[in-house]
């Protein structure tokens, strides 16, 4: 079981921000990786929707032996952790909210929080709710940013109109005087640094990728799992291949990757 690759999915390449950060922190890891591009993006669909994409790809990264499954999507784990681990209940399934509302929730007495992500994710309420299950006192300001996910697939990052579309989503009233803003999407590690700069460094501005990588590392490190092979094998699969993907993907996991389009839907 320990030699078996661990199973990563995201509505599309934005979870590769997680397979990257996986990839430096378990080196020995293989990773299987899907992204539903041709459904993408989930932010925008019913949670019914996101239910069935995300039980049919559970199904294929079990075929692929996978020992673990991380659903490396806020909009999937807003609305579907739950079904996923029933359907996957002989192996360990990791959502991308846990470990960061554990991180957070830590030093949020009397804190303001806030989170911004898809409109699935913002509508679930997820955040607050869990936040708030562990620190009664913090205030959890919430905000959908559905700009920002095609802004950054499109490539604009760094740029005169990424710093204007984040500014006018972070000047919002409802985000005034956070002491921490927790990126809730895969996607937005790549625009991290542009939001720390908009706050001047002043706002706690926490990113999935790392912080899921370091508690899946020790959840499995804790039920003897981790690999001890070190030839670790890295295998991408999309269900509808673009160039556009193939050539944003090598952005999002920092390296070159050969990406497979796979029918996974009958
Ligand atoms: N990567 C997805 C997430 O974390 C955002 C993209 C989408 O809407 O599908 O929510």
């Amino acid at each position: 079981m320990k030699n078996l690759p661990i199973g990563v999915f995201d509505s599309g390449i934005g979870g590769l921000t997680v397979a990257h950060a996986l990839k430096e922190k378990l080196p020995n890891e293989s990773i299987v990786y899907f992204g539903d591009t041709e459904h993408l993006p989930y932010g925008e669909k019913s949670d019914e929707a996101i239910q069935d994409f995300s039980k049919k790809i559970a199904k294929f990264l079990m075929k692929k032996n996978c020992k673990a499954i991380v659903m490396a999507c806020n909009s999937a784990s807003s609305v579907a952790f739950d079904v996923v681990k029933k359907q996957a209940d002989h192996i360990s399934v990791f959502n991308v909210i846990d470990p960061i509302v554990k991180v957070v929730a830590k030093s949020c007495n009397d804190c303001k929080i806030g989170v911004i992500g898809t409109k699935t994710t913002i509508q679930s309420g997820v955040y607050s709710r869990k936040i708030q299950s562990i620190c009664s006192s913090a205030k959890v300001a919430s905000l959908a940013t559905p700009l920002l996910v095609p802004m950054i697939e499109e490539g604009f990052v760094n740029e005169k109109i990424s710093h204007q579309i984040i500014a006018n989503y972070l000047s919002k009233k409802t985000l005034s005087s956070l002491d921490f803003l927790i990126l809730a999407c895969t996607h937005y590690p790549l625009i991290h640094q542009e939001i720390s700069d908009f706050y001047n460094n002043k706002v706690d501005v926490i990113d999935s990728a790392s912080i899921v990588a370091d508690s899946i590392r020790s959840a499995l490190d804790n039920k003897n799992l981790l690999n001890s092979n070190k030839t670790p094998k890295y295998q991408f699969y999309v269900s509808n291949f673009t160039n556009s993907f193939a050539e944003s993907a090598k952005f999002f996991f920092k390296e070159e990757i050969k990406i497979k389009e796979v029918n996974i839907w009958n």
